[in-house]
């Protein structure tokens, strides 16, 4: 199968990184390596480490960046785990990281990875294949109760219990193991000249089922926080959200790290000694234009936000 990914807001990524071309630069989330090539042509002596979950996305770069890859160091692990990886290799500070959260296309259009509700497929949705929890162990594993939780908090849906428990009645009549199924049992539980005013009424349960497997939010906060600083000085780190839960996750982040001093204006001295760490450079998110837009729906929801090491 071919991998394509258009890039979302990729000029604006990639002039924001503002790159050092002998730099050391990370990209976070691989996917079809379109931001990758955008960093590597601008690098002379540079370096970038190109990490993805997805062995599909490091095979594909493999191929797509053939004439670049003494520049690069593959990894195949999650970001999260990014600054235990920088130390197993003896990097300490890099000049850039790039994270475009979320799933690529070819991980959306592969009817075997069952992330789309549009497409029958076996219930998947896991970014890493060799990982053990999926969609159906999720689905059919979960309580009740659970399921409504992961429903309303990821998936910020207002009928998570009524479609928490009809999932529940109809597995215990045969297990759930489509997305096609799944789909047409979260579709029921709206009535008729409802189901399908905001979008396809499968698309939250489906984004929150997608978080769950595949942890999305989970330490993410630590995680961007604690990464920035290892940004060198003038370093920038720029991040692609794709919906609220997480967009707020890296804008709380970086709004700590900008901050300084945290001590009660009363207190004559400062005893917290928080330094800021970064400048916020986009105080508002970056969305993508019309004219991207006409070309990618996929960008739609997206919001690009950078911050600077100081
Ligand atoms: C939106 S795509 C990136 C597209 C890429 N920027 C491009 O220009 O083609 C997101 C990628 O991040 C990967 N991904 C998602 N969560 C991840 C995680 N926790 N760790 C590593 N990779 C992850 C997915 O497998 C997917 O390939």
């Amino acid at each position: 199968m071919e991998f394509k990914h258009i890039s979302v807001m990729y000029n604006e990524c990639i002039e924001g990184l503002n790159i050092n071309p002998e730099g050391i630069y990370v990209d976070g989330t691989l996917g079809g390596a379109g931001h990758s090539r955008g960093i590597l042509e601008r690098l002379t002596s540079g370096k970038l480490i190109c990490n993805d979950l997805d062995t599909m996305a490091i095979e594909n770069a493999k191929k797509v960046l053939g004439d670049k890859l003494d520049k690069v160091i593959f990894l195949h692990d999650d970001y999260k785990n990014l600054v235990y990886n920088l130390d197993q290799m003896g990097i300490d500070k890099v000049d850039g990281i790039l994270l475009d959260l979320g799933v690529s296309s070819p991980q959306i259009d592969d009817p075997n990875r069952g992330f789309s509700y549009s497409k029958p497929a076996p219930l998947d949705m896991r970014m890493d294949t060799e990982q053990e929890l999926d969609a159906k162990a999720v689905i059919n594993g979960y309580s009740e109760e659970e399921l409504a939780k992961i429903f309303f908090e990821y998936g910020e849906e207002k009928l998570s219990r009524k479609i928490a428990r009809a999932i529940v009645r109809e597995r215990e009549k045969e297990e759930i193991t489509t997305t096609d199924r799944l789909a047409n049992i979260i579709e029921r539980c709206y009535p008729q000249g409802y189901r399908f005013k905001h979008g396809h009424p499968a698309k939250r349960v489906f984004q929150a089922v997608r978080i769950e497997v595949n942890g999305e939010l989970e330490g993410l906060y630590d995680f961007i926080y604690n990464v920035a600083l290892r940004l060198k000085v003038g370093g920038r780190m720029a991040v692609i959200t794709f919906h609220s839960l997480e967009d707020r996750i890296v804008k709380n982040a970086f709004i700590e790290l900008e901050k300084d001093c945290i001590c009660d204006k009363r207190l004559p001295v400062c005893v917290c000694n928080k330094r800021q760490e970064v400048k916020i450079i986009t105080k508002k998110p970056l969305v993508a234009t019309e004219e991207e837009l006409a070309n990618n729906k996929r960008a739609e929801s997206a919001k690009l936000r950078i911050i600077e090491r100081v």
